[in-house]
C-alpha cells in the first residue's frame, strides 16, 4: 500500500537515523520542510522531498495536503487510562476547598480508585479502556504508554495488565505496559507499607514477569506513599526480571528519588513540579528523561515543571498527559502542548520536540517512532488548515487534526 501527501504546507520534524534525544539548546530547533511531500510504503515513511523534486509514480492513494502540517503523531509516554469509573465527587471537593492531599488522607484518592476496578470485570475494564484509547487516537496520540496501579492486590494488578495487554494486541499503534503496583498504600496495608512491599517484591513482580505483562516498572516516590528506600528495594528487585524503571517522582516534594532514579538508570523521572538544583544536578550527563505533565499542573492547581531550568541546563525534556481519573481525567496531547509554551515557557519548537522525538525516546521507541524519518513508522498527524505550526498551541483548547495515521493507514 503507498499512499501519497503531496502539496503539504509544512512537513514538521525531519530527523536523521539515530536521533535518539534532544537536549538544552538542540530542543530549539524544529526541522521542517516547506511545500513538501511524503510516501508512506507498507506502513513505514519511505521518501519526502521538497515539491519541486516529486517524480511520477504509482500510489494507491494521494492525499491533498494543501494548507494544512504533517508531522509525527504525538508520543504519550505517561498514562493511566485503564481505570474503571471516575473520580468527579473528588473533583467537586477539592473546588469545594479540599486538597488532593486531604482527599487522599480521608481515604479517596487512588485507593478509591482501586475499590471501583476490584469490582470491575476484565471485559467491563477492557471496554472502559478501549473508549479512552479511541479517544486518544482521535487527538493525535500514535504511541502511548500505560500504567497498572489501580489494582492493589495482586489479582488486580494482573487484571489491569492483562487488559494493557489486550489493547496492545488488538490496536495498531504501540502500546507500552508499565507495572505500577507501588502506586499508593491499599486500605488493608495503610499503616503496614513494609508488608505491601514485600507483596509486591515477592509476589506481585514474579507473576507480572513470568506472564510478560510488562516492560517497565513504577513507583509513587513521595511523602506519605512510598519511600527512597523503597523506590531502591523496588528499582532493584524488578532489574532482575528485565524491567526498567520509568517513575513518579517529585511531585509534591523533592525527597531524593531522583537520585535513585539516575543510580537504577531509570528510563524517565515523570511529574517534577518540585526540584531543586541538586536533582537538576542528578539529572546531568545521565540517559534518564524527565517528563512533564502538565494538565496534571493544571488541573489539581499545583506548580507547573520547572521546564527552563531544566532545559536552560542542557537537558532534556518530554511532556506526556498522564491520563488519570485523579489528577489528570483528560488525554489531550494538543493541551499538553500548548499548556508547556503558556505555563511552563516552552517554544512551540520545544514543546512539539518533546512531544515527539523525546517522548519516544521516554516510551523506548526511538529507533521506530517520534520523527519524519525514512524507515521509520508512518504515525502521523495531518492537521486542519493552519496558517503554521506555532498556531497548534497558540489557539489552546483546539486540536486542528484533520487525520490520524498509524502504521499508514487513517484512523
Ligand atoms: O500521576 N501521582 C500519582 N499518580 C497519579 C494520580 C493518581 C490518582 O490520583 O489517581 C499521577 O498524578
Ligand atoms: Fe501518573
Amino acid at each position: 500500500m503507498k499512499l501519497l501527501f503531496k502539496n503539504i504546507q509544512e512537513l514538521l520534524q525531519i530527523r536523521e537515523k539515530g536521533i535518539t534525544k534532544l537536549s538544552g539548546a538542540e530542543m530549539k530547533e524544529l526541522p521542517v520542510i516547506k511545500n513538501a511531500w511524503l510516501l508512506t510504503e507498507d506502513g513505514k515513511i519511505s521518501d519526502f522531498g521538497k515539491m519541486e523534486s516529486l517524480s511520477n509514480f504509482d500510489v494507491d492513494e494521494t492525499i491533498d495536503a494543501t494548507g494544512k502540517i504533517l508531522m509525527p503523531g504525538w508520543i504519550d509516554s505517561h498514562t493511566h487510562i485503564v481505570y474503571a469509573g471516575n473520580r468527579e465527587q473528588e473533583f467537586v471537593d477539592r473546588i469545594k476547598g479540599l486538597t488532593y492531599e486531604e482527599i487522599a488522607n480521608k481515604g479517596g484518592g487512588i485507593p478509591n480508585s482501586a475499590e471501583k476496578l476490584q469490582n470491575t470485570s476484565e471485559e467491563e475494564l477492557y471496554e472502559q479502556s478501549v473508549a479512552r484509547l479511541e479517544e486518544v487516537i482521535t487527538m493525535g496520540t500514535t504511541a502511548i504508554e500505560i500504567k497498572s496501579g489501580y489494582g492493589l492486590t495482586t489479582e488486580a494488578e494482573l487484571k489491569m495488565l492483562r487488559v494493557i495487554k489486550k489493547l496492545k494486541e488488538n490496536y495498531d499503534l504501540p502500546v507500552k505496559s508499565t507495572f505500577l503496583g507501588a502506586h499508593a498504600l491499599p486500605k488493608e496495608y495503610r499503616n503496614n507499607r513494609e508488608g505491601y512491599m514485600k507483596l509486591i517484591i515477592d509476589e506481585m513482580l514474579p507473576k507480572v514477569a513470568k506472564e510478560n505483562l510488562a516492560e517497565y516498572v513504577d513507583i509513587f516516590c513521595e511523602k506519605g506513599y512510598f519511600t527512597v528506600e523503597d523506590t531502591k528495594n523496588l528499582l532493584s528487585a524488578a532489574r532482575k526480571y528485565g524491567l526498567t524503571p520509568k517513575i513518579h517522582v517529585n511531585q509534591f516534594n523533592a525527597i531524593g528519588g531522583i537520585q535513585a532514579a539516575v543510580e537504577h538508570e531509570a528510563l524517565s523521572v515523570d511529574h517534577l513540579e518540585v526540584m531543586n538544583p541538586e536533582d537538576l544536578e542528578a539529572l546531568k550527563g545521565t540517559q534518564t528523561m524527565p517528563v512533564a505533565l502538565p494538565s496534571c499542573s493544571l488541573f489539581l492547581g499545583i506548580p507547573y515543571t520547572p521546564a527552563r531550568d531544566i532545559i536552560d541546563k542542557g537537558l532534556p525534556l518530554a511532556l506526556a498527559t498522564d491520563y488519570n481519573p485523579g489528577s489528570t481525567p483528560s488525554g489531550n496531547m494538543n493541551l499538553v502542548v500548548s499548556l508547556a509554551c503558556i505555563k511552563m515557557n516552552m517554544t512551540p519548537e520545544e514543546a512539539i520536540n518533546a512531544a515527539t522525538v523525546n517522548a519516544a525516546y521516554a516510551i523506548g521507541l526511538s529507533e521506530s517512532h517520534g520523527s519524519i524519518t525514512k524507515g521509520k513508522a508512518a504515525n502521523l498527524i495531518l492537521t486542519d488548515k493552519v496558517p503554521s505550526y506555532g498556531f497548534l498551541p497558540y489557539s489552546f483548547g483546539a486540536n486542528h487534526i484533520d487525520s490520524v495515521f498509524i502504521n499508514g493507514k487513517r484512523v
